[in-house]
């Protein structure tokens, strides 16, 4: 089963997928990694692992006058040329339009850092953070779940949820759930394989 992962910075998730692969344990292999950024370290991961990338920021359509749809449809383009089976946002910072979401519906998951409805959108970790600390009694967590056009809104594949404790800083909290991201990324992707004639 062919896996294409979409990046945009670290890559620490996309490493996970790496080494569940080198261990047999994904499900597939990853054919191709794109991140929407050239400094993304998960590049250089990839790269080390022998991983062919494709990096399309979205300045370069911009400074040719083209928009994001067209960003999306070329995107999309060249994540169908290699037929992908599933299609992995792993820390990938672009909300994704109808555009590339519907050429491969049914066959995206995300990543996201938070539990199904709460905190949805970008910087989840920080916000459950803030929210704890003010003392409401907020659930975190990590989960991933099959990509709609609703950001951060579709069917949940697999959900942990994460204690934040007193005293934590944010790099505790962020740990703790970078922690469980590792390894319950891996076990989606597998599960959603597994599941895929
Ligand atoms: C992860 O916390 C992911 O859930 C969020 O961005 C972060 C990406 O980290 N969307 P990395 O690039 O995989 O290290």
């Amino acid at each position: 089963k062919k896996i294409v992962v979409l990046i945009s910075g670290s890559g620490s998730n996309l490493q996970a997928l790496i080494d569940a692969q080198q261990r047999n344990a994904l499900g597939g292999h990853i054919a191709l990694v794109v991140s929407n950024r050239a400094s993304a370290y998960g590049l250089t991961r990839a790269a080390t692992a022998a991983i062919p990338t494709y990096t399309q920021t979205l300045r370069d359509f911009r400074s040719q006058g083209k928009s994001r749809e067209d960003y999306d449809r070329e995107l999309a383009h060249h994540v169908a040329r290699h037929a992908p089976d599933l299609v992995v946002l792993a820390g990938w910072m672009h909300i994704l339009s109808p555009a590339f979401i519907d050429r491969f519906a049914g066959r995206i998951i995300n990543l996201h850092p938070a539990l199904p409805g709460e905190l949805d959108g970008a910087h989840a970790i920080e916000r459950a953070y803030e929210e704890f600390k003010a003392g409401s009694r907020v659930r975190t967590g990590v989960m991933v779940h099959y990509v709609i056009p609703e950001v951060d809104k579709g069917q949940p594949i697999l959900t942990q949820e994460v204690p934040c404790r007193e005293g934590d800083a944010l790099e505790d909290l962020e740990q703790r759930i970078h922690a469980v991201e590792h390894e319950l990324l891996p076990r989606a992707v597998r599960l959603v394989l597994e599941g895929s004639e």
